[in-house]
């Protein structure tokens, strides 16, 4: 190589030295090696050297060229390892560190108690129909037996949204859908939500019941207590006591209001009664030769008696230290 050779290759040689990204290694392969490179430059000088000289230069420019791309692929190689490990010093992690601890929630206590509900009415044999919030008025009152003058509808006459819609008062109007839409016999559930004008440490403005409603030839009182005292036992144990005391509802006939025995003490905690033979003809049932039994049970309710909840305000106020305890 001639020392003008050499002298160039010892220049790329510390440039390349000197680069640190790919970016300026680029940069200097340009120069060298590219279009207008200098190595590109010193091959054109062939044509203007005698013939004689002309492989000699060739080759020697060839060497040079080579050299120099050797560097730089060593150069790149490098390059490429200190990016990597920038990069995983960037990544890097610990993995002897503690983790960070997620506390996992549950489902609310009224969920549950919902869903243990809904388990022991399936296992004998009812099924779960659900109803809309925004309820007409014929099916929460009058063809439940509550006419337009009736003294019971007070009660409940709340939250309209116009003359045609309210929130339902009750969960009882899915027993008139469902007769509606099915023949007897039949044995549902209906849980969700009911809306009232009341607020107090025992009530709220809404809150959750779960309907019941069996429709068949024969039904009595007795499949009524049936139901409630086994409900009752598989909810809260065996020794759980279930008491009838006689009440009104429109609706039913003969009615009763529904006390649970837990903990040494009477909770009311459901209404029920016979399905009153004037809803059966509202819905095209013939009372001649059908019998019905129904209850709508408070969930909020059950779940207080369960659980020992002194205010069933606790139960919406979404308060953690209150609702972790279950
Ligand atoms: N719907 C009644 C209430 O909300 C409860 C009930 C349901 C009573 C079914 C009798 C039969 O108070």
């Amino acid at each position: 190589m001639t020392e003008e050779l050499s002298r160039i290759l010892e220049e790329a040689r510390e440039e390349i030295a000197k680069v640190s990204t790919s970016r300026e290694l680029n940069d200097v392969r340009v120069k060298y090696l590219g279009k207008a490179g200098t190595v590109t430059s010193l091959m054109k000088r062939l044509k203007d050297l005698p013939p004689e000289e002309r492989p000699n230069w060739g080759r020697m420019v060839n060497e040079l060229k080579d050299e120099i791309e050797r560097i730089l692929e060593e150069k790149k190689a490098e390059i490429a390892r200190l990016e990597k490990e920038e990069l995983n010093r960037k990544l890097w992690a610990d993995p002897t560190m503690p983790g960070t601890r997620r506390s996992l929630g549950h489902l609310h206590i009224l969920t549950k108690v919902q869903e243990e509900l809904e388990d022991i009415f399936i296992s004998m044999g009812f099924s779960i129909v659900e109803g809309p919030e925004i309820e007409e008025p014929w099916y929460n009152f009058d063809a439940l037996n509550t006419p337009e003058w009736h003294p019971a509808r007070d009660l409940h006459d709340s939250f309209y949204i116009n003359e045609k819609y309210l929130l339902r008062t009750h969960t009882s109007p899915v027993q008139i859908r469902t007769m509606l839409s099915r023949k007897p016999p039949l044995a549902i559930i209906s849980p969700g939500r009911v809306y009232r004008r009341d607020y107090d440490a025992t009530h709220l403005p809404m809150f959750t019941q779960m309907e019941g409603l069996y429709v068949d030839h024969d039904v009595t009182v007795r499949h009524l207590k049936y139901f409630l005292e086994e409900f009752a036992r598989r909810l809260l144990g065996e020794n759980t006591k279930v008491r009838l005391r006689p009440s009104y509802f429109p609706f039913t006939e003969p009615s009763f209001e529904v006390d649970i025995y837990f903990n040494n003490r009477w909770f009311e905690v459901l209404g029920a009664g016979m399905v009153h033979p004037n809803v059966f003809k509202n819905v095209g049932y013939d009372p001649e030769r059908w019998r019905g039994l129904a209850f709508g049970l408070g969930i909020e309710r059950i779940a207080m008696v369960k659980y020992g909840i002194k205010d069933i305000r606790d139960l919406i106020r979404n308060d953690v230290r209150f609702l972790e305890n279950w």
